[in-house]
């Protein structure tokens, strides 16, 4: 089952203090964002990757794609602001239909494909399905450094990317959010605003998001594992 994915990489990537788009930095000589769009490139189900990305990074992104030899990248769009801007603006380059578009962070490299058909199935039977993991944490709510509540965790997920949609219902989602000034932390919290379903898919711990200095770390303990 065939889908396109938008890739937001328009961020500034301050928590990652590298002076710098953390989709730049270089893990094994090669950008991460590189690394992410890769797996795109090589799924035969993926027809087409729009980049998301800073007005000034366009040019340096370009020629990136171009020595990487890309094939798959229909446009790199300019981003916005937050990064659901960023989103929209890519999603606007898409004709509004029943087809599947993923929305993946250019800051995740490793996620692996496994995962992309029960996505895209799901997706198109309920209309959003999102990668998520159980989380291994005790979670507590607390005021005031006081505990005032230990959450049940066997209903507590943590959720990735890739978010998997109809791209009618995405659109629809993103404009309802636009018109009430309403930003969510997620796609699909856009999709749960308009009161539809979204579907859980059981993703891997290892899809990080590279957000920290410490999230370097563990990035280049998963290459060496994957190398053995
Ligand atoms: N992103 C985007 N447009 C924005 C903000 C974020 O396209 N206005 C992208 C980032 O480039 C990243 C993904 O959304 O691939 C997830 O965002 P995050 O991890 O928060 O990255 P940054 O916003 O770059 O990092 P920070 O919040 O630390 O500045
Ligand atoms: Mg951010």
């Amino acid at each position: 089952m065939e889908y396109q994915v938008i890739v937001p990489a328009a961020g500034q990537g301050k928590r990652m203090q590298a002076g710098k788009n953390k989709q730049f930095l270089l893990l094994e000589n090669k950008p991460v964002l590189i690394h992410t769009l890769s797996i795109f490139e090589e799924d035969e189900h993926c027809k087409g990757i729009i980049v998301v990305a800073n007005k000034a990074e366009i040019n340096e992104m370009e020629s990136l794609f171009s020595r990487y030899k890309l094939a798959k990248i229909k446009a790199v769009i300019e981003g916005g602001s937050e990064r659901q801007h960023s989103v929209y603006n890519g999603l606007k380059a898409l004709p509004n239909d029943n087809s599947i578009v993923f929305v993946h962070d250019g800051a995740r490299p490793f996620v692996t494909k496994e995962s992309f058909l029960k996505l895209t199935r799901k997706a198109s039977e309920v209309g959003a399905a999102v990668l998520a993991v159980q989380v291994k944490d005790t979670i507590k709510k607390v005021t005031d450094s006081k505990v005032t509540e230990t959450v049940d965790r066997s209903s507590l997920w943590a959720i990735q990317t890739p978010q998997a949609f109809r791209i009618s219902l995405l659109k629809e989602a993103h404009e309802y959010a636009k018109k009430e000034a309403y930003i969510g932390t997620d796609d699909a919290s856009l999709v749960e605003k308009i009161g539809r379903e979204v579907a859980i898919v059981e993703g891997d711990y290892k899809n990080i998001k590279l957000t920290t200095p410490d999230d370097l770390l563990y990035a280049n303990m998963i290459l060496e594992e994957r190398k053995k």
